[in-house]
């Protein structure tokens, strides 16, 4: 049994951790299998990055981009999932070095492209792959795509930067409670 095949038997029988237990609350209920191979697979690689970009800090985009798309929900259709793993996957390209980052994470989604061609298809994971390139405010470009955009807005919130710089105006909504649910 293939570990796609394995990871899809235990959605039916795995308990989620508290984390993904959380994220599910306001995430419109992202497809299970999917949520545990991000984090089984995709989120275990931030233990080995830098101290700015370890679990916590994924943890978080993935916390205010849901919480973006839960803003957002009633004016533009989003797909939680696909956003979910824009989330996850956004700083994967971290292992090949800080040095352009943003764009060996191209070189990393192609590594998992099998596994996410169950839940996506090729045009889903190109806007994947495409909303990961550039999220960098410090980077000076902006994102080609909706999911770039709210990953983009995500990572201020999470990493408390200017908030004069978010590109979606929605995405100050959230703010007022980021004190609160830390
Ligand atoms: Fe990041």
């Amino acid at each position: 049994m293939s570990n796609i095949e394995r990871l899809k038997t235990e959605q039916h029988k795995s308990t989620l951790d508290p984390v993904s237990k959380f994220l599910l609350e306001f995430s419109n209920q992202p497809i299970r299998a999917l949520l545990i191979y991000l984090h089984k697979k995709i989120i275990p690689m931030y233990k080995k990055f830098d101290v700015g970009h370890q679990t916590e800090h994924v943890l978080g985009v993935i916390k205010w981009s849901s919480r973006i798309v839960n803003q957002l929900a009633s004016k533009i259709p989003i797909d939680i999932n696909l956003m979910y793993t824009v989330a996850a996957f956004h700083d994967t390209g971290l292992k090949y070095g800080m040095a352009r980052h943003d764009k060996n994470v191209v070189k990393v989604i192609g590594e998992y492209k099998k596994d996410l061609a169950v839940w996506f298809s090729e045009k889903e994971i190109a806007t994947i792959i495409e909303a990961c390139l550039y999220h960098d405010p410090k980077d000076g470009r902006k994102p080609r795509n909706i999911y770039g955009m709210i990953l983009y807005d995500a990572g201020i919130i999470q990493d408390g930067d200017d908030i004069n710089a978010l590109m979606i105006p929605d995405s100050k909504k959230i703010i007022k409670h980021k004190k609160s649910s830390k």
